[in-house]
């Protein structure tokens, strides 16, 4: 006999496990590569993307590859493959009506077949929702110096089984169309609720049922996450100096490895604990920091709601009233006193508020400030303040588009200027190459070397290149003056129209009276170097401290891009190894950026000079050395919102602060993502002979692999401090690239190593140098390392050298500082010599260094007694 209830159980589990079925089709991500064919695609992360066409009806839709791949996309798909529409089309999405979805959307802005991506003008809606009208994704990226664009939105419960989202081209502009290349669709949690309104007592804003989307998502002072490092949620969180105001940038810091980030109640899905172990804080000084605002600034769209989502978590300390501040948006007081401990209740647990903002529709009222400052009205024990990560979501229950952003007149010039310059690149080759080689003996040298390079590298690989015009004039013209005058308007009031406002916003700017003030009207004795810039001077500002000033030679249509591109590019970069931008000058003709001085000079004169080698570095020196630049290139490439190629990796751009702390220079040659004239397919290479990746030689596209090849030979130029191009040696030996590589084959690289290092080396640990700078010169770019990779064997040598007998690497960086401006006049005072100990600030440098470097001492050697 069967029992009944048994019989009636296994029915409900078969019901249940129907309706499981059947709710989980509905509630499976969708992740659509538009115009992708049978089978889709994977991205960089391995995530697979799904051919578009069973969800999309109506129009006139087309699907096309696009022209130009840009160096800065992360992967092919989906940017690559797009979906056209030439007139109204939708797509429809089964949905749950209950629930909230993410719905994010994917443009790259490329030619198309015939279509250009400048006519293209569209609007979306989803449902009854305008996520975008008039929306130009060129303008948009071209404003924001990005190749493409991710948009995200949170969809609120819309009542329905079903998504309709309809593309729709513009009818005001002649010729629009829509195109879109990735949509996902993913079911998400609520993790919204009611949020205090700022600037009303105790007023609350529901936002469960509005629709948002996000604007900003920032990892406080940590790196970029990508969607598969997020927890559950496939968000991307950027690194957030880019937002920083001003050069009071605090410090960030790193949960030690055995702090555990402890969820208690909070779901995991509300931010990953990578967001929480990591953190910025104002820094050590007291004085200091009650002077200051640590404060982020946000470009936002006018007459609209924000909500901002602060991610908090302390992993240092343990009790209330450690750690007081107050919190500000847009000026307003949003949370007076708060106290991470005193909210979470414990080291390590982690919590987020919510506030929201409205934004007035009026002239220069697009942005959004946030700023913490200590308060200390009860007595905390440190004045500081702490944040580990922001989200801020733009709110509204119908319509969350806004107008296109304005590109900055600077951005806009640069561009036609480079189209300008690469239309009439070929017609120029002649004169810049016997230019170039009359210019002076080196010149002649120079292209003799180039000659016998790429005599020999045709002969290994017939026909992939020529010795054309293709690529040499720019080469030449980065050391000879252009040819056209600048174009740069005479402005001789206080900022530059010409920049963005983000960059104005974020450098201090000199009059040219500080300028000849600072550099004894730039007297000759004080020039230390010449570019293609013009001269570089040494400085001294606001009495007493130390810079370096670039001054651009009038002639030079090379300096007004370089000075452009810097600015914009160094203004929203920062870190411990990379050179600071501190301020520009730009009055009438005269246009000078004001740098760090670097007390050392470049690493090249520190291991040659001429022919011969002159090094006193040790060994541990060098790789340290090594491992900084790797670390500034590592942030280039993956730190900041999107890929910078530096394109000019040399040891001549890698400069020396007065504790041998290594940081990259001169990006006036890097290539951030935009390009917006896809049609006509970059055929310039810049760089420097002896370095330049053979790969960007052949198919003459750049990735951030080329980089890491030039870096490759940096790491032989230190091991063996010589030249990299040495014309006056044997055929076989001119090139230090090849010269090593050919050594390492036959096994005699010992013999080319720089003397002064003979016997002092650890075997083990210039085996793994030479086999990382092996893989760095890998003919295909695919083979070679990341950056990441990289510093990560560096420093395996680095603790080969240090500990032979293989004793466990000492413990890692805790603290990356990247604080300027922080003074020890008073370090002896208790209180703030506490703060320091327990920020460990000597653990970037390892332990087993000289014993005198105590954590104050480092802490010294970043000390900018003036503050800026
Ligand atoms: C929603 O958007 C519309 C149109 O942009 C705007 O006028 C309105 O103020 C917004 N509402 C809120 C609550 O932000
Ligand atoms: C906040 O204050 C700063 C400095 O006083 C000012 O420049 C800025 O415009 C203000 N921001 C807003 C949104 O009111
Ligand atoms: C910090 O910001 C608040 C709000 O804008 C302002 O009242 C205060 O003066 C600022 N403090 C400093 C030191 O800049
Ligand atoms: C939505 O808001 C934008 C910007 O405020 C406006 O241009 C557009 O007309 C609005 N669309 C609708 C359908 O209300
Ligand atoms: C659409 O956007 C463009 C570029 O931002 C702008 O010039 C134009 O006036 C806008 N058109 C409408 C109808 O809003």
């Amino acid at each position: 006999m069967h029992d009944p209830n048994v019989l009636i159980s296994l029915l409900c589990t078969l019901v249940l496990l129907h309706a499981l079925h059947a709710s989980s089709k509905d509630s499976d991500p969708l992740i659509l590569g538009c115009g992708l064919g049978e089978g889709g695609g994977k991205d960089g992360d391995g995530r697979q993307w799904l051919p578009d066409n069973k969800y999309v009806s109506g129009g006139n839709s087309i699907t096309s590859k696009a022209s130009f791949q840009d160096p800065s996309l992360l992967s092919e798909v989906p940017y690559m493959s797009a979906r056209i529409f030439t007139s109204e089309a939708t797509y429809k999405f089964p949905v749950q009506t209950d629930k909230r979805y993410w719905l994010r959307l994917h443009f790259y802005p490329s030619v198309y077949d015939s279509y250009d991506p400048s006519n293209s003008y569209f609007s979306v809606t989803a449902n009854e929702v305008t996520l975008l009208s008039n929306f130009s994704a060129a303008i948009t990226c071209q404003a924001l110096s990005q190749a493409y664009l991710d948009r995200e939105y949170s969809l609120a419960p819309l009542n329905s089984d079903t998504l309709t989202l309809v593309f729709k081209p513009s009818d005001k502009h002649n010729g629009a169309f829509a195109f879109v290349n990735g949509i996902q669709l993913i079911q998400m949690p609520e993790i919204f609720d009611s949020a205090s309104l700022v600037g009303y007592n105790d007023q609350t804003v529901d936002a469960k049922s509005l629709h948002f989307q996000t604007m900003f998502r920032l990892n406080v002072g940590g790196q970029y996450i990508s969607p598969n490092q997020d927890s559950g949620l496939s968000r991307m969180w950027y690194d957030d100096t880019p937002y920083i105001y001003g050069a009071a940038t605090g410090v960030t810091n790193q949960a030690a490895k055995d702090v555990k980030i402890d969820y208690q109640s909070m779901p995991q899905y509300i931010a990953p604990s990578s967001i929480y172990s990591t953190s910025r804080s104002m820094g050590n000084n007291k004085d200091i920091n009650m002077g200051y605002n640590l404060t982020w600034i946000f470009q936002v769209d006018p007459n609209s709601m924000y909500l901002t989502r602060l991610h908090f978590c302390d992993y240092y300390y343990s009790k209330v009233n450690q750690i007081v501040f107050d919190i500000f948006v847009n000026n307003q007081t949003a949370q007076a006193q708060a106290d991470v401990i005193g909210w979470t209740g414990g080291k390590g647990v982690p919590t987020y508020k919510d506030y929201v903002v409205y934004v007035q529709d009026s002239v220069g009222e697009d942005q959004l400030w946030l700023a913490l400052h200590p308060a200390p009205d009860t007595k905390p024990e440190f004045y500081d303040a702490l944040l580990n990560g922001v989200e801020i979501f733009k709110l509204n229950d119908t319509n969350l588009s806004g107008p296109n952003p304005q590109p900055s007149d600077m951005m806009v010039e640069h561009e036609v200027k480079e189209r300008k310059f690469e239309d009439k690149e070929t017609h120029y080759s002649k004169t810049f190459v016997i230019g170039g080689a009359a210019g002076s003996v080196v010149g002649v040298a120079l292209v003799a070397a180039i000659c016998i390079v790429v005599h020999k590298r045709k002969k290994r690989s017939p026909g992939s290149y020529s010795l054309n015009s293709s690529w040499l004039p720019l080469y030449g013209n980065t050391h000879t003056s252009g040819n056209s005058k600048s174009t740069i308007s005479g402005k001789s009031t206080v900022g530059s129209s010409n920049l963005s406002a983000m960059a104005q916003g974020l450098c201090r700017y000199f009059s040219l009276q500080e300028m000849k003030q600072a550099t004894k009207n730039f007297d000759e004795s004080n020039v230390i170097g010449v570019g293609g810039f013009g001269k570089v001077y040494k400085g001294v500002i606001d009495n007493g401290f130390k810079v370096a000033v670039k001054r651009s030679n009038p002639q030079s249509e090379q300096g007004v891009n370089e000075f452009q591109t810097e600015i914009e590019m160094l203004s929203k970069l920062r870190h411990k190894h990379l050179v600071s931008l501190i301020g520009f000058c730009e009055e009438g003709e005269e246009m000078c950026l004001v740098y760090d001085f670097m007390a050392l000079g470049t690493m090249r004169e520190h291991l040659y000079k001429g022919n011969k080698p002159t090094s006193t570095l040790s060994w541990k020196q060098r790789l340290e050395i090594c491992i900084g630049a790797a670390r500034g290139l590592h942030y280039l490439h993956t730190g900041a919102k999107y890929t910078i190629i530096h394109r000019d990796v040399k040891t001549t751009n890698i400069l020396l602060d007065e504790n041998f702390v290594a940081k990259v220079s001169d990006f006036g040659l890097s290539k951030t993502g935009p390009n917006m004239n896809q049609g006509h397919v970059s055929t310039v290479v810049k760089g420097s002979f002896g370095y330049l990746d053979p790969e960007y030689f052949r198919r003459q596209q750049l990735t951030e692999k080329s980089d890491v090849y030039s870096f490759g030979v940096v790491l032989f130029e230190a091991l063996c401090a010589r030249p990299v191009l040495n014309p006056s040696l044997p055929k076989e030996q001119v090139s230090l690239a090849e010269w090593a590589m050919l050594c390492k084959r036959k096994g005699t690289l010992e013999d080319i190593i720089d003397p002064s290092l003979k016997g002092k080396i650890n075997p083990e640990s210039l085996k793994k140098f030479i086999d990382t700078a092996e893989k760095c010169l890998s003919d295909h770019g695919l083979d070679r390392p990341s950056m990441n990779d990289l510093c990560w064997n560096l420093e395996f040598a680095l603790n080969l050298q240090e500990n032979p007998d293989g004793s466990p690497p000492s413990s890692s960086h805790v603290v990356e500082c990247e604080l300027e401006e922080v003074s020890l006049k008073d370090h002896n005072n208790d209180e703030m010599a506490a703060h320091y100990k327990n920020l460990s600030l000597g653990s970037e440098h390892d332990d087993s260094q000289e014993s005198s470097e105590n954590s104050t001492d480092i802490f010294s050697q970043i000390v900018n007694p003036k503050g800026r």
